[in-house]
């Protein structure tokens, strides 16, 4: 059932929601991928269609069933590049654009026509060649920085945009310095950074986020707690900035 908040501060609003992970093809079976379930994008997309949202949820592959609400609008994608093509469409009409899903840094440079063989042409000996193929990868296009350079380019503030950083930290820098770096190179509104590693946040119903300001506003943090409860948070931050 299409939920509804007491609050419609977003009532209006355009929020495009990108969710899910890509899926990066290698033949016409196989693709490169990551362990995003979609849940954190979905469940904004639902938080702000609650709130009075238009939404747009552009779904990469998810493990949890789409949502049904009549101010819920679906597009699915498949690779980063599918990705970048929608939201080049839908980001004229976007108020807020939130990039929830787990964009592919790399695809496979080639995408073979047919599926790949396990041998594959002739070995040195004359024999079947039986040795390991190398898969040759190139960068995808940033989306979201890309996203804000076309902002600048327009020379607008509109749409607001809201970036995800998934870091595990490393033995020089903490989750938090790497995503105000993060942050700065994006130039995006909000970094909503958590931690990711196997079986934490990825999967999970629940999440622990910080949510830092380009503006240099003191970060909010939300959870632990439900991806929900997260993303009324989040929510809150935007419908005040974008009340400003
Ligand atoms: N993102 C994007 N396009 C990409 C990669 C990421 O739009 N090609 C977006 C994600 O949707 C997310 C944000 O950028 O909102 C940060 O993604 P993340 O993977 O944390 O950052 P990267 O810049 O890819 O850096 P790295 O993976 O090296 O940490
Ligand atoms: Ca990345």
């Amino acid at each position: 059932e299409p939920g509804t908040d007491p609050r419609q501060d977003l009532d209006g609003v355009v929020v495009v929601v990108s969710a899910g992970g890509t899926r990066e093809a290698l033949d016409p079976v196989r693709y490169l991928g990551n362990r995003s379930s979609g849940k954190q994008g979905v469940a904004i997309a639902e938080a702000a269609a609650a709130r009075g949202a238009d939404v747009v949820l552009v779904a990469g592959a998810v493990d949890i069933r789409l949502p049904d609400h009549p101010r819920i609008v679906t597009r699915r994608i498949e690779s980063a590049l599918d990705l970048q093509a929608q939201l080049a469409d839908l980001s004229k009409d976007a108020d807020v654009i939130i990039m929830a899903a787990a964009v592919a840094d790399f695809r496979p440079r080639h995408v073979a026509t047919a599926k790949i063989k396990k041998t594959h042409g002739q070995g040195a000996d004359g024999g079947p060649d039986e040795s390991a193929p190398t898969i040759e990868l190139v960068r995808n296009p940033d989306i979201l920085a890309e996203l804000v350079r076309e902002r600048h380019r327009q020379g607008g503030q509109v749409p607001y945009i809201v970036g995800f950083a998934a870091e595990t930290g490393d033995a020089e820098h903490s989750v938090l310095e790497l995503a105000q770096d993060k942050l700065r190179r994006k130039g995006c509104d909000l970094l909503v950074v958590n931690q990711v590693g196997v079986g934490v946040t990825f999967g999970q119903d629940d999440n622990t986020v910080t949510i830092l300001r380009r503006d240099g506003g003191a970060p909010v943090t939300a959870g632990p707690t439900t991806k929900t409860r997260v993303s009324h948070a989040l929510l809150d931050v935007i419908a005040t900035e974008l009340r400003r």
